[in-house]
């Protein structure tokens, strides 16, 4: 039988959490890059501020269009980078001093946010990503960016067989 929909993570407590928010709709414990489903299944395949976390971003990106079926959708919603030259500037002056600083004096888990400053600078822009996903073998590849750039939506399609 064809999954409707399913919401993944590999962590319990996420899992919990959306399934307190959210009781009407399926959780899997799964690995992005080794994915509990079939072939084909879904219509579309969504990662939400997941991608940059995986260790493997080609494995993440070949296991979704593996469980997409032809003709599907894919939907990556990731921090990127500010298009504008002034802005990027200011934001990354923010993001790598700024929130650090503010972390480390106000916050429990200050090394958190470090990471997800150092992650979001080392991360590949708008361009780069699309490279990524086509290299994973996604097709008719584009993006929108939201907030000047902070954060892009990547979209693809998997060739109709
Ligand atoms: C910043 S959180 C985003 C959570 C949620 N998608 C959202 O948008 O609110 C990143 C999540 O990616 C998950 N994650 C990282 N690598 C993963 C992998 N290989 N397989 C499954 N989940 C993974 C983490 O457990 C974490 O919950």
């Amino acid at each position: 039988m064809l999954e409707l929909m399913s919401s993944a993570d590999f962590s319990q407590g996420m899992l919990d959490a959306g399934k307190k928010r959210h009781p009407d709709l399926k959780f899997t414990l799964a690995d992005a890059l080794n994915l509990p489903f079939g072939a084909d299944e879904f219509d579309v395949t969504t990662i939400s501020f997941g991608l940059r976390n995986t260790n493997d971003v080609q494995k993440a990106l070949a296991e979704a269009l593996r469980v997409t079926k032809p003709g599907g959708r894919l939907v990556v919603v990731e921090f990127s980078h500010p298009t504008n030259k002034i802005f990027r500037k200011i934001y990354m002056n923010y993001l790598m001093g700024f929130l650090p600083k503010v972390a480390r004096r106000f916050s429990s888990n200050p090394d958190a946010y470090i990471y997800l400053a150092q992650s979001i600078q080392a991360w590949p822009d708008q361009e780069q990503l699309a490279a990524k996903i086509e290299a994973a073998g996604w097709g008719s590849v584009a993006w929108q960016n939201f907030t000047f750039g902070i954060v892009a939506v990547h979209i693809a399609f998997k060739d109709k067989l």
